[in-house]
């Protein structure tokens, strides 16, 4: 079992299977973490390329020790200081990476389907670090990484996500990645920040969040994105906080066991009050660990290097 494309565009494009084997592959790399040593020769030779157009703290740094650990040379393009600004377009730039022998160009960009342009045009491996609202994959995967962990399962748990889905490319991905794995997904927040016929992707819309959180196992809280304030998306940021807010009296509704997530930056005391972000049911550093453990095994089957049942006696696949 491999992956079927060169690239990987959004959770969309991926099957159940392809789903598992990710998860499945990133096991052994998180294991490598507790050790002094935390390398593998895997993908030495190979360059890998970061290409982010929009701010990034997590998944940018991510990806960099992701393919440090697995031995791969690793480029950071500043945009704002590279030949972008002079007018280069998207595709000439990624063919000038190609042209420097890049194996894998990680890219985040403002516009959807700006990936999917590079993948089309290039023989490298295109990842998706994040496109407009369309999808952010390795989020949405190492979300699936940190629950399936947790819960020991991802079929049958009632996932909510809160907040802003319209403009969420994480929620997209989540909801994709979720529903593929046979999750029940439910989302809230204010009407204007929800898509209309979300419920066509089989979610489950509730705008009153207490009742949203009732028999819940995990909660996905999303970034308020504060820019969105200007488009008048919702009335008040405390008008926000009064109804969206998670706090812990809120989250009582949802199951004792329930899950804490945020994929970040979170905006403390806006989304998530500080009680709840900082509390035993989070997980949000666990996830930012699980991330380097998952983008090491989307480089290393993307690399086509993967040879099923083998492993090292280190435990990695090779
Ligand atoms: N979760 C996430 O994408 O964070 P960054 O914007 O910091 O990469």
């Amino acid at each position: 079992m491999q992956l079927r494309q060169k690239d990987l565009l959004g959770i969309e494009h991926l099957d159940r299977k392809e789903i598992e084997l990710i998860l499945e592959a990133a096991k052994p790399f998180k294991s490598l973490f507790t050790r002094s040593i935390k390398k593998v020769p895997t993908l030495r030779g190979k360059t890998v390329v970061n290409l982010f157009y929009e701010p990034s703290t997590r998944t940018r740094t991510s990806f960099e020790i992701a393919a440090k650990r697995l031995s791969a040379d690793v480029v950071n393009i500043a945009v704002s200081s590279s030949s972008v600004v002079k007018g280069e377009s998207l595709i000439d730039t990624g063919k000038t990476m190609e042209a420097m022998k890049a194996d894998f160009i990680v890219i985040r960009h403002s516009l959807a389907g700006a990936p999917a342009v590079l993948a089309r045009n290039l023989n490298s491996s295109i990842i998706n670090a994040g496109d407009g609202f369309h999808e952010h994959p390795t989020q949405g995967l190492l979300d699936l990484f940190t629950i399936r962990e947790k819960k020991r399962k991802i079929e049958g748990l009632t996932v909510l996500l809160v907040g802003d889905i319209l403009h969420s490319r994480v929620a997209k991905s989540n909801i994709w990645g979720l529903i593929k794995m046979g999750a029940r997904v439910r989302v809230s927040g204010p009407p204007t920040l929800i898509p209309s016929g979300i419920e066509n992707m089989g979610v489950e819309v509730n705008y009153n969040l207490d009742e949203a959180l009732k028999g819940v196992d995990v909660v996905n809280i999303l970034r308020i994105q504060l820019e969105r304030q200007q488009e008048n998306l919702f009335p008040s940021v405390h008008e926000y906080m009064e109804l969206y807010q998670m706090t812990r009296e809120r989250l009582a509704n949802a199951r004792p066991d329930v899950l804490v997530m945020h994929p970040g930056p979170m905006n403390r005391g806006i989304e998530i009050s500080s009680e709840v972000a900082d509390s035993p049911a989070a997980v949000i550093n666990e996830q930012v660990t699980n991330g380097i453990a998952v983008r090491m095994a989307v480089l290393y089957l993307l690399s086509g290097r993967f040879q099923p049942n083998k492993k090292t006696d280190r435990g990695i696949h090779e």
